[in-house]
């Protein structure tokens, strides 16, 4: 039976993560279960299956796709995705693994761009905070990203540890379980990019996850020891059009939200 996720399933959630091998990233939980709609079904206490769908202002993203391994390879994760697409706002966006690309593809997804994750330490950082207008961020987010995400936004804001911000595009760096999350990244050009993500800076290590046609950025990360983690694939439905200018979206917020 598929029921849907609470609040208090967070351990849960992060336990199931756990067995594919995913971090325990209590932050991106948190949100994911304040602002999104969860699916799930169990068994003796525990979770088998779950999938998380976060509504933006237009269409949503789906996330969290995971099936336990012991009860894989039976239809399952083909069974709860099509429930939580019943109702899932279009169009439908998601980043996908490897493992989960053929169930989205026989969904009717497809691929339309790419982000390249990279990790790294970027001492320095951060230079003192300037103060930010949130309403000027979720603005320009909406106008990068072409969908507004106001409510995640905010969000993201009262979580950051660091904040940088121009006229026209910022940068927001957050905490997330072990590591630092710096995204998203919003400018005008590569260049305005590269200066915001130096301005958030980081204490640890973090993560940037960057839109592979931003390579000037990631030319730059790279040059300050960034590593390569995964690339994964932008996958839409029922279209393939991505709206935005995107060529102003230098960092995803997460993989779990765009
Ligand atoms: C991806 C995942 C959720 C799939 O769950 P599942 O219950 O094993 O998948 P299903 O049995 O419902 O299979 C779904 C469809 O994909 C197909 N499929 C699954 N894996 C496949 C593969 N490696 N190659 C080709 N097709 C595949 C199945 O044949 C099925 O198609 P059908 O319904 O037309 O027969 C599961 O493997 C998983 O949790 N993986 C690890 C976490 C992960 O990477 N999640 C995706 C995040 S984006």
């Amino acid at each position: 039976m598929i029921e849907r996720l609470e609040l208090h399933d967070l351990e849960r959630c992060m336990d199931l993560a756990e067995r594919v091998g995913w971090p325990r990233e209590r932050a991106k939980w948190r949100l994911l279960l304040a602002l999104g709609r969860g699916y799930a079904t169990r068994a003796d206490g525990r979770l088998t299956s779950m999938v998380v769908i976060t509504p933006h202002d237009e269409g949503s993203f789906v996330a969290m796709m995971v099936v336990d391994p012991d009860h894989g390879g039976r239809g399952l994760g083909r069974r709860l995705l099509e429930h939580a697409l019943e109702t899932a706002p279009r169009p439908v966006m998601l980043y996908a693994t490897a493992a989960g690309r053929p169930l989205y593809e026989r969904l009717g997804f497809v691929p339309v761009d790419e982000v390249i994750s990279l990790t790294g330490l970027l001492p320095g950082g951060p230079r003192p905070p300037r103060p930010h207008d949130a309403d000027a961020i979720v603005a320009a987010d909406a106008r990068a990203f072409g969908i507004g995400r106001g409510g995640l936004l905010r969000a993201l804001l009262a979580i950051a540890d660091a904040v940088a911000a121009t006229d026209d595009g910022f940068a927001i760096r957050f905490s997330n379980g072990a590591i630092d999350v710096i995204g998203p990244v919003v400018a005008a050009s590569q260049e305005a990019a590269i200066d915001l993500v130096e301005q958030v800076g980081a204490s640890g290590i973090c993560r940037i996850d960057v839109p592979r046609s931003s390579h000037r950025v990631v030319e730059h990360l790279r040059s300050r020891g960034f590593i390569q983690r995964t690339r994964a694939p932008l996958m839409t439905f029922p279209t393939a059009d991505l709206r935005g200018d995107r060529a102003r979206y230098h960092a995803i917020a997460l993989q779990a939200f765009g």
